[in-house]
């Protein structure tokens, strides 16, 4: 069924497409209106919660085919995706996370680490800083079953270039962003899992875990699954602080 919308009244709130399921509604060019657009960004939410459901060969597929229409650095094309579905591997590599935090939060806990630390990583530190007291509960728990690196997620993605790639960060970045979104409208949860990230590239085990390729370095990683809550709101928030020149 087609479904008119008076673009003058619609205040994206998002429930249209909340509440009874509707596809995107298409603007006059046959693209999806601001509107609907801004709904799809208020419904995406860090999903970390999911069902035992593994997310099928043709979900996966039209998660990459959405990466690959970011935009790149010199239309190079050079990232690459890593999907890891092999629960084993997955459990795996949230145990070897957790034990290496739990490993670093002790040497946290010493005061001649933490200064030292402070010394070569102050900026690095500075953001660590809430965290540090919840990297000790956060391994343990991981380690006790209660997996809070990839949440039990069925299947991850790692987006990774050569190393000194002069866009390979942007690159991986901008390509996840579109996971991300894509996600939300095949009814998939999504997270973005920095605790998997930093530990896959200064761990060797990991990487070859994961099976990085050699040289690469892996900008971000995403969990996915279906989600075993529905959200039923979207969240609006509000401009950014921005300084207009
Ligand atoms: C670079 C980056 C790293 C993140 N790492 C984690 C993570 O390790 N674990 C986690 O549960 N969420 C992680 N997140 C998700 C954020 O916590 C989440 O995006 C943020 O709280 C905003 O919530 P929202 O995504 O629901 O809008 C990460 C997000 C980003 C962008």
């Amino acid at each position: 069924m087609k479904i008119a919308i008076d673009h003058d009244k619609c205040t994206a709130c998002g429930r249209c497409v909340e509440v009874c399921n509707i596809n995107f509604s298409e603007g006059p060019d046959g693209k999806p209106t601001y509107e609907h657009f801004m709904a799809l960004l208020r419904s995406r939410r860090s999903r970390r919660e999911f069902t035992e459901q593994a997310v099928s060969r043709e979900h996966i597929d039209a998660l990459l085919a959405a990466a690959a229409q970011a935009p790149n650095g010199l239309n190079r094309r050079n990232v690459g995706y890593t999907v890891i579905t092999d629960r084993k591997v997955l459990s795996e590599l949230s145990l070897a996370v957790g034990r290496q935090t739990g490993k670093f939060a002790d040497w946290l806990a010493r005061p001649a680490f933490r200064a030292l630390f402070k010394l070569l990583w102050g900026r690095a530190y500075a953001d660590l800083e809430p965290l540090v007291p919840l990297l000790k509960p956060m391994a343990e728990e991981t380690l006790k079953g209660n997996d809070m690196v990839l949440y039990k997620a069925p299947c991850a993605i790692l987006l990774h270039t050569l190393k000194h790639d002069a866009c390979g960060a942007e690159d991986a970045v901008y390509c996840g962003a579109n996971i991300l979104l894509a996600a939300e409208t095949l009814g998939l949860g999504a997270c973005v899992i920095g605790f998997l990230t930093g530990p896959i590239n200064s761990g060797r085990g990991l990487r070859e875990l994961a099976r990085i390729p050699p040289g690469h370095k892996v900008h971000t990683s995403i969990i996915a699954g279906h989600p075993r809550f529905a959200y039923s709101q979207g969240l609006l928030r509000p401009l950014p602080e921005t300084r207009r020149v």
